[in-house]
């Protein structure tokens, strides 16, 4: 077995002595040299709670490492709290990718696991592994336990959205609302509604990158433990069989993600997050991908946002392989998956327990559910919106522009109650895109006026060139590209404009004539509130990140660094 490792290790110099005298610490100096070192590559923090278990996950993995032979060694990296990060997790995500992606290169790493669960904790593992080609699998840290309040399923997200309006709008009050926060949140785990988080577990399994039938298993469940012990037995046979992401990953699994994405009503993130990793691994894919690919297939798992029921629900009534069985006649039979079987070798065991969280590809719960992929003089690059979580009859409209400059614009105006707006208006929101915000925060659906809400009004056409919560819901026209930060069509529109939303004939268009957009300047009050870091990690972020329509990623990081650094350690 040729190992990365044995470069440190396998020299029989003063190099070797010193790189393994340093690391042995009690452990038998056999373990270094032609055995496959395997990092955990760990998010776990406090910081971010919903990553926090994975510590305990880790200890599973390391056993099933020695078990194979291997020797695991935990490698913190970068960990990224949803709900904590200011100004948004997403733009620390690259950072985290580079991070782990450098640190991956510079140490005596045969292989990696990779633990990962909050939202862009798996996308930013994926991408430096991706970029190191290294043997590498995921293990999803699960989603946490089912809520209920006052006997009703609570789920993540989804319900703080529908509770907070329902405070607004006065039928809650804000006590009720404060307190059904530990109904919410109760056990380790992720947010258990379809959000960003249990669509990347469940894509990266898709795409071939986690143990087959792992993801999704509750972050509390013996056999997500299980599954851990046996991915770390796995990697070992990766590393012994060279199984790399470059060979593993191909057009066919990005195919079957964007097929899965739809099929389960996964969070619109998964676009931006796909279109990164893909860009890592120098695999061709666009927006439009998702709209050719995606968009007629239907839905099948009743989850919260697009359904009523939690992650708990989707495994017992079968997990993602029952929902991916179901639209198998769409998927590439061709797919490997890190055992180095095909994703469809695996699809023959599963079973269905359950019709009411999983459907049949003939009785849906809706027949085109994937997301839609716009263009327009509003978004010449392109923008998207998900149909399934949508006003159906929003779909086709044509309203009257209510213009925001940014974040604090909206918040300061949305509930005044001489705004002029009406249950058809059009809300924009700018200044929310990669460099705008900067970080494209999920900002896009939002709050509806307050005395709309009174007046019943549960949903309006948004537009915004930033992104959703993928636990969110709503007539949302978002990853507007190119962002008004840069000058896009949104920085020109102006209130009093009217705009025209066309989802089946995939159009964005404002009704301004292009000569009259091309006298306008960009917005002042846009550009005001547009402060252009100066320094560290922003700075760079700024001055590289790509737009939405590609992946956000930084222009530097497309493509593969490899793993090979040839100077030794001095
Ligand atoms: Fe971590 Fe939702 S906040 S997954």
């Amino acid at each position: 077995m040729n190992l990365r490792s044995d470069q440190w290790y396998g020299t029989g110099d003063r190099n070797a002595y010193i790189h393994r005298a340093w690391m042995r610490r009690g452990v038998p100096s056999d373990a270094f040299g032609g055995r496959p070192q395997i990092a955990i590559a760990n998010t776990a923090s406090d910081l971010t709670p919903c990553n926090a278990h994975h510590r305990d996950i880790a200890q599973f993995v390391k056993n099933g490492i020695w078990e194979a032979g291997g020797v695991p060694l935990e490698l913190p990296v970068p960990s990224l709290g949803e709900t904590q990060m200011r100004p948004t997790a997403m733009l620390w995500r690259n950072m985290a990718a580079m991070a782990t992606e450098e640190m991956l290169r510079a140490n005596p790493i045969d292989g990696v696991v990779l633990l990962g669960g909050c939202d862009k904790t798996i996308p930013a593992l994926l991408m430096a592994a991706a970029s190191v080609n290294i043997p590498a699998v995921v293990v999803p840290g699960g989603p946490m336990q089912s809520g209920t309040f006052r006997g009703r399923t609570l789920g993540c997200g989804t319900d703080v959205w529908r509770l907070s309006e329902e405070v607004r709008a006065g039928t809650l009050s804000e006590e009720e609302f404060q307190s059904s926060d530990s109904s919410m949140i109760r056990s380790a785990g992720h947010c258990n509604t379809m959000g960003t988080a249990s669509t990347m577990g469940l894509l990266a399994e898709v795409l071939g990158a986690v143990l087959p039938g792992l993801a999704g298993t509750p972050a509390a469940d013996a056999r997500l433990r299980e599954g851990a012990q046996l991915t770390g037995r796995l990697v070992v046979e990766m590393v012994q069989d060279d199984r790399r992401p470059s060979t593993l990953f191909s057009a066919g699994s990005f195919h079957n993600a964007i097929v899965a994405l739809s099929a389960l009503g996964g969070s619109t993130n998964a676009v931006i997050h796909l279109l990164a990793i893909a860009g890592r691994l120098e695999i061709p894919l666009s927006m439009a991908d998702f709209d050719r690919i995606g968009s007629a297939v239907p839905l099948l798992v009743n989850l919260q946002p697009a359904g009523t029921h939690l992650m708990d629900d989707l495994y017992r009534a079968g997990g993602l392989l029952s929902v991916l069985k179901e639209v198998r006649y769409l998927l590439d039979p061709e797919a490997l998956t890190v055992t180095g079987r095909t994703l469809d070798s695996y699809l023959d065991a599963a079973e269905v327990w359950d019709r009411e969280i999983i459907r049949t590809a003939d009785e849906p719960l809706l027949q085109e559910a994937g997301i839609a992929v716009l263009h327009g003089n509003l978004a010449p690059s392109g923008a998207i919106i998900k149909p399934a979580a949508a006003t159906p009859h929003l779909l086709t409209h044509r309203g009257r522009a209510v213009v925001f400059d940014s974040v604090e614009d909206f918040a300061a105006r949305i509930d005044d109650p001489a705004l002029d707006v009406d249950a058809d208006s059009v809300l924009v929101l700018r200044g929310c895109g990669p460099k705008g915000y900067p970080g494209m925060p999920e900002a896009s659906n939002m709050p509806l006026p307050k005395k709309l809400l009174a007046q019943g009004v549960r949903d309006m056409v948004r537009v915004c060139d930033g992104r959703m919560s993928g636990t969110a819901y709503g007539t949302v026209v978002l990853h507007v590209s190119p962002e008004s930060a840069v000058g896009g069509p949104l920085s020109l529109v102006r209130t009093g404009d009217w705009i025209v939303l066309d989802v089946p004939a995939r159009r964005i268009d404002i009704e301004v004539a292009d000569e009259e957009l091309q006298r306008r300047q960009p917005s002042a009050g846009a550009a005001a509130a547009y402060a252009k870091p100066t320094r560290g990690w922003e700075r760079l972020y700024i001055d590289h990140v790509q737009q939405a329509d590609t992946g956000a990623d930084l222009d530097f990081l497309i493509g593969s660094s490899g793993s090979v650094v040839a100077r030794e350690s001095h």
